[in-house]
Formats: C-alpha cells, sequence, structure tokens
C-alpha cells in the first residue's frame, strides 16, 4: 500500500513539467536513449555517444590523462576553498597555514589534499606524456595535440613552481631561491626573467604576490582553456589513436552488405550520405563501437572514485610538509629546488649555461618537434611500436644510468676544478657530465636512427635514454646531495 502511495509519488515527480525540463530522459534503458543523453547532457556531450573499443583498454592508456584531468578538478575545488584562508601577504601567509593545521575544521585535511594532488599532477601529467610517446600517439592528424601536451605540461610544472612559494616557510622560500636562479640562467634575458618573476632582486613580497595571482588566476585560467581545446581536439581527430589493424576493414565494394561505402576518389558532402543505411564515410565503421554510457561512463565514475580516494587517503595518512618561518638571512645548506626541478639543479652544479639553458631548452624544442620529425606510419597505436621498439627503450633506459653514474663519478674524481681550479668558464662548460651526457645521448640516438634505418627507434633511444638520465638525476639532487652540494648517504 505504502509501496504503492511512494510509487505514484515518485511517478507524479518525475513526469512534472519542472522535473521533465531538467531531465529529458527516463533512465536511459535503450541505446537510443543513451545516445540521446549523451548528446543531449551538458557535461556528457564532451563525450562521444560511442567509443571503439581500444579507448576503454586499460592496457593502452592506463587512464592517464582522465586521471590527470581529475588531479586537476581536485586542485581546483580544493584551491577554491584553500583560497578563503590564505592572505598574500609575508606578515599573514604562514599564519595562514598554521590556522589550517589547527584551527580551521578539516583545514589541514583540505591543504594535505591540495598539495599531493599538485604533485601526482606533475607525476601522472608526465607518464601521460610518456604514454602518448611510446604508442606514437603524435602522429598526424595529432600533431597540434602533441604541442598542445607539452604546452599544458609546462604550465602544469609552472602551477606547481608558483604554488610551492605559498606557504612562505624556509622550504619554500629557498625552493624558489634557487628554483628562479636557474630561470636567471639564460644569457642576456636571464636576470631579467628572475626581476620579472620576482618583482624585484629577491624573494619577498612582490614575488609573492606575483606567483600568488599567477597561481590562483592567470595559470589555471590558461590551464582550463588549454585542457578545453585538448579534449575538443582529442574528438576532432577521431577518438584516441588505435593500431590499423584494430579496426576491421569496411566492406570492399558498394552495397556489399547493403550500406553506403564510400569511394577513396570522391569528397562527400553531408546531404549525399544522410539516405540510406549507415553512413561509412571514413575506414572506420560506427558498429565496431560501443556505447559510451555505459561502457565509458562507468570507467570514468569509478576512476575518478579511485583517484579522489588515493588522494583523501594521502591527505589523512601524511601531512603536508610546513617548516619554519621563511627567513631570507638563514638559508638552509643545501637549499634545494622542488623535486621535479632537482635533476636540472644537479646539472646545473655543472655548467650553469648547459644545466639552466642549453638542456631544458632543447629538452622543450625536442619534445614539440617529435611529431614533425618522425612523420613515418609505423607502429602507431602499439606500445613501442614493435618488438624491436620495446628492446630498444628497454636497454636505452637501462643502460643509460650506470653510464651517467660512471660520469658522475669520473668527474668526481677527476673533474677540470678539482685539478684545474683556474680553469676558464668556457672550458668547463664544454667538458663537464651535463655536456657529455648531453652530447653521447644526441650521438647514440642517432647511431640508432641509422642502424634501424627509421626516426622513430631513434625517437625511442633519445626518449628513453633522456628519461632514465633525468630520474637518476633527481634521485640523486633529492637523496645524495648534502650539504655545499657535496655527496653524501642518504641514510648518513
Ligand atoms: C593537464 C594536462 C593534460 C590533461 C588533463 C590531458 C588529458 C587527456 C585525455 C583525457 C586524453 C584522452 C585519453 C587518455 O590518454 O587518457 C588525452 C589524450 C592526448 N593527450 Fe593529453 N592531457 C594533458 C597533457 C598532455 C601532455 C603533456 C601531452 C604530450 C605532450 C598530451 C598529449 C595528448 C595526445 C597527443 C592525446 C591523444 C592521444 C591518442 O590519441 O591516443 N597531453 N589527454
Amino acid at each position: 500500500m505504502s509501496n504503492g502511495r511512494t510509487s505514484g509519488i515518485v511517478d507524479r515527480v518525475t513526469e512534472s513539467r519542472p522535473w521533465r525540463s531538467l531531465f529529458r530522459h527516463g533512465y536511459p534503458a535503450t541505446e537510443l536513449d543513451r545516445m540521446a543523453t549523451m548528446f543531449t547532457n551538458f557535461f556528457l556531450h564532451v563525450l562521444p555517444a560511442k567509443v571503439h573499443p581500444n579507448t576503454l583498454r586499460l592496457p593502452y592508456t592506463w587512464a592517464l590523462g582522465m586521471a590527470t584531468f581529475y588531479l586537476t578538478v581536485i586542485l581546483f575545488v580544493t584551491g577554491f576553498l584553500l583560497m578563503f584562508f590564505y592572505i598574500p601577504s609575508t606578515e599573514w601567509a604562514y599564519h595562514n597555514m598554521k590556522d589550517l593545521q589547527f584551527a580551521v575544521s578539516f583545514g589541514l585535511l583540505l591543504r594535505n589534499m591540495h598539495r599531493w594532488a599538485a604533485h601526482g599532477m606533475v607525476a601522472i601529467v608526465f607518464l601521460h606524456m610518456c604514454r602518448v610517446f611510446y604508442t606514437a600517439s603524435y602522429r598526424p592528424p595529432r600533431e597540434f595535440n602533441w604541442v598542445l601536451g607539452v604546452l599544458l605540461w609546462l604550465v602544469t610544472l609552472f602551477l606547481s613552481f608558483t604554488g610551492y612559494l605559498l606557504p612562505w616557510d624556509q622550504l619554500a622560500f629557498w625552493a624558489i631561491t634557487v628554483g628562479t636562479s636557474i630561470a636567471s640562467y639564460p644569457p642576456w634575458i636571464g636576470e631579467t626573467i628572475r626581476v620579472l618573476m620576482l618583482g624585484g632582486h629577491q624573494v619577498g613580497q612582490g614575488a609573492l604576490l606575483r606567483f600568488y595571482v599567477l597561481h590562483v588566476a592567470i595559470l589555471p585560467t590558461v590551464l582550463g582553456l588549454l585542457v578545453a581545446i585538448h579534449f575538443w581536439r582529442v574528438r576532432k581527430d577521431g577518438g584516441l589513436s588505435r593500431p590499423e589493424d584494430a579496426t576491421p576493414t569496411t566492406p570492399a565494394s558498394p552495397g556489399d552488405d547493403g550500406r553506403f561505402a564510400p569511394d577513396p576518389q570522391k569528397t562527400y558532402a553531408l546531404m549525399e550520405v544522410v539516405r540510406g543505411g549507415t553512413p561509412m564515410v571514413a575506414a572506420q565503421a560506427p558498429e565496431e563501437e560501443v556505447p559510451a554510457w555505459p561502457q565509458l561512463l562507468f570507467r570514468l565514475l569509478v576512476l575518478f572514485q579511485v583517484v579522489l580516494g588515493v588522494i583523501v587517503l594521502l591527505a589523512i595518512f601524511f601531512d603536508a610538509p610546513l617548516e619554519e618561518l621563511a627567513n631570507a638571512t638563514h638559508p638552509p645548506n643545501p637549499a634545494k629546488a622542488p623535486w621535479y626541478f632537482l635533476g636540472l639543479q644537479e646539472l646545473v652544479s655543472y655548467s650553469a649555461l648547459v644545466g639552466g639553458v642549453v638542456v631544458p631548452g632543447l629538452l622543450v624544442l625536442g619534445l614539440v618537434s617529435i611529431p614533425y620529425i618522425d612523420r613515418a606510419g609505423e607502429g602507431e597505436g602499439v606500445w613501442f611500436t614493435s618488438k624491436q621498439g620495446k628492446r630498444i627503450a628497454l636497454w636505452s633506459f637501462v643502460g643509460t644510468a650506470p653510464y651517467t653514474l660512471g660520469l658522475l663519478y669520473l668527474n668526481a674524481r677527476f673533474g677540470l676544478r678539482r685539478f684545474f681550479p683556474e680553469a676558464p668558464q668556457a672550458v668547463v662548460d664544454l667538458l663537464n657530465p651535463a655536456t657529455l651526457l648531453l652530447v653521447s645521448i644526441a650521438a647514440f640516438s642517432v647511431g640508432v636512427g641509422w642502424r634501424m634505418r627509421s626516426r622513430r627507434m631513434a625517437a625511442i633511444a633519445l626518449f628513453s635514454a633522456f628519461l632514465s638520465a633525468y630520474v637518476l638525476l633527481m634521485i640523486i639532487g633529492t637523496f645524495f646531495r648534502g650539504p655545499n652540494w657535496d655527496w653524501i648517504w642518504p641514510w648518513n
């Protein structure tokens, strides 16, 4: 009886005009309804109504792009909330952090979530870039999206870097002092860049305000815009990349299965293809695709819960660091940049020019030009392109680590400055581990490309060797460098 009355009320509500104006479809039970829901819902229309099964394969994407997006969402929400409790003033900022810790309900959880999501985003966006690279998903028509991605990566790093200063503790103050001094190494314009960033010659109120405005307004706006274009391009480029043979070929001649088959010599206007059965204007037949509702949507919801769950757990069990109040007269020894710049700091310790200018400059230039250099069609949508590619990636990665360690060891034992403290800077810039590493990795990849007669294999060798060297340098900078940037054992 009461059940009947409840369902009567539910029916009346769900059939009422206000309800129908908000939810135009009932629960989408049929395929047509599901497609209609995907098209007409503001949030869902960003997704396609149908997707290729390869898109859903976890071992293909590892869901890294969406995980990056979810981390961005978590950062935006926690960041907005943190803004209620933060004043960008050298007098207040540090005390606001303490208030979050001790006086604001859930303040510490909020700050921890923001901090771990930020570190997570720096790591995951990089892994997403690696996935896109190793599956050669930068090939036409996705070159532009790759370049956009490189911009997104830089904006992400810059967002994290600008956020680093805001707690105004010793860690923040000196990490930014070191980070901005790396930015000042380019000849002629370096000092101007630093002054522009800091609003003066040292980290102070001017820098805090600039970093704050960049962190909460300018960079998030740029990021949001770039992400929107990035997603739009994924749709316009025909969804995610996939191996050529992932889609069965279309019927050989028109009418084989009673449907329209395109003549490859002709271009078609819309009115020529809408009549008749299902049109097939590309090599891909929509029949092989699966509905995004529920296949894709369900996975996306689960992924969101996983990402959010991991961040909340990290925030519960690990507190974001907060050292003493920033003190410009007491530099820690050593002062270290944020962890993702520690590889650069290690290189800068050998040569400011090579580590601070040449390597970052070539890195960004190299990344942007990959799709324009490697244009051959081989192995798109396949991890490492082929078995050979996998071997090259593995050996380049594994081999570069001991080689890099060897160079650093030789430098520590027989380095120029050790025996010739007065050696001119130009000679030191030329003969130091940073330059030697750069030149040998470049020569190695050219050798691989020449031997294999393949630019793709050269690119895999270059990317993997560079990745290995950078990860190793980052580990060294984090754990094996002590006072005066001398070698230490982390357990001492
Ligand atoms: C805020 C940063 C970023 C976000 C939120 C993001 C998000 C996404 C998402 C959701 C996808 C679709 C599928 C997937 O792989 O999960 C995707 C695809 C793609 N992303 Fe990103 N991305 C970001 C940064 C980057 C970076 C740094 C690069 C490379 C330099 C990049 C290059 C690409 C390319 C080329 C595709 C198409 C891949 C394909 O067709 O297989 N993205 N991105």
